[in-house]
């Protein structure tokens, strides 16, 4: 590791700025609500639990307008669910049955560069394997896509993905159990625009396992080819940047 008398002094004098930064926030927090910090730190109730892409342009808590201790957050690059991965596990097992969220939410976005390197086949290191996850989606829903003009293609596998990991969760044992324990829990999926900073939200929440996981999810995607198709396409873009 570098020593820290070696780190140069331009990022040191960034870095101070981030606690400098930091102060001046937690000063403003205890001027609004003294009490902020010493309820935060006696317990966290967060009623959501965020699954979202790494992307820095995807602040999960500000996009809802949520404050600390209300939203738990799990993020990786574009928002995927591996079945073994047991960071995720973990965070949905603890959010579910230590905090009780009562949402899960996979959260995709426009303009996503995990998405955009998955339809481009890779090629940017070891984060080419993790987006094979994304290449399996895009395998999965390969005739979608043989009819759909190619400038529609990074929004609806940004759409497909989310909608593959609502399945995943789905999937998981840990929802599974919580579903046959009867509780309340919902598991969403949407995706959030750059361009406009709003969120849509993609039309599958469920309330319990439906009887035919791969059915639902059909007739989702089924519903979203239909509304892309009645905005004429390219409205249906959203209009935002592709760079
Ligand atoms: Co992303």
């Amino acid at each position: 590791m570098t020593a820290t008398s070696a780190v140069p002094s331009a990022p040191a004098a960034t870095l101070a700025a981030l606690f400098r930064r930091n102060r001046e926030w937690a000063a403003r927090r205890r001027n609004e609500d003294p009490e902020f910090f010493a309820r935060l730190a006696r317990q966290q109730s967060p009623k959501y639990l965020w699954i979202g892409c790494a992307d820095s342009r995807v602040p999960a808590n500000e996009i809802v307008g949520l404050d600390p201790g209300e939203l738990f957050v799990h993020r990786n690059i574009a928002n995927v669910v591996v079945h073994t991965d047991f960071n995720c596990l973990s965070v949905l097992q603890f959010a579910i049955e230590v905090l009780h969220v009562e949402h899960v939410i996979v959260v995709g976005h426009y303009a996503c560069s995990g998405i955009r390197t998955a339809l481009a086949g890779g090629m940017v290191g070891v984060a080419d394997n993790w987006l094979r996850h994304i290449e399996d989606v895009l395998r999965r829903h390969v005739t979608i896509f043989a009819s759909l003009p190619s400038q529609l293609h990074e929004d609806m596998l940004c759409e497909l993905n989310v909608l593959e990991q609502v399945r995943n969760v789905c999937r998981s044992n840990v929802v599974r159990d919580a579903w046959r324990a009867g509780k309340p829990l919902s598991v969403h999926g949407w995706v959030y625009g750059l361009a406009d900073g709003l969120l849509k939200d993609l039309g599958w929440s469920l309330r319990q396992a439906p009887a035919d996981l791969d059915e639902a999810l059909s007739a989702c995607v089924a519903r979203l080819l239909a509304a892309r198709r009645d905005a004429g396409g390219a409205h249906a873009t959203r209009g935002h940047a592709h760079d």
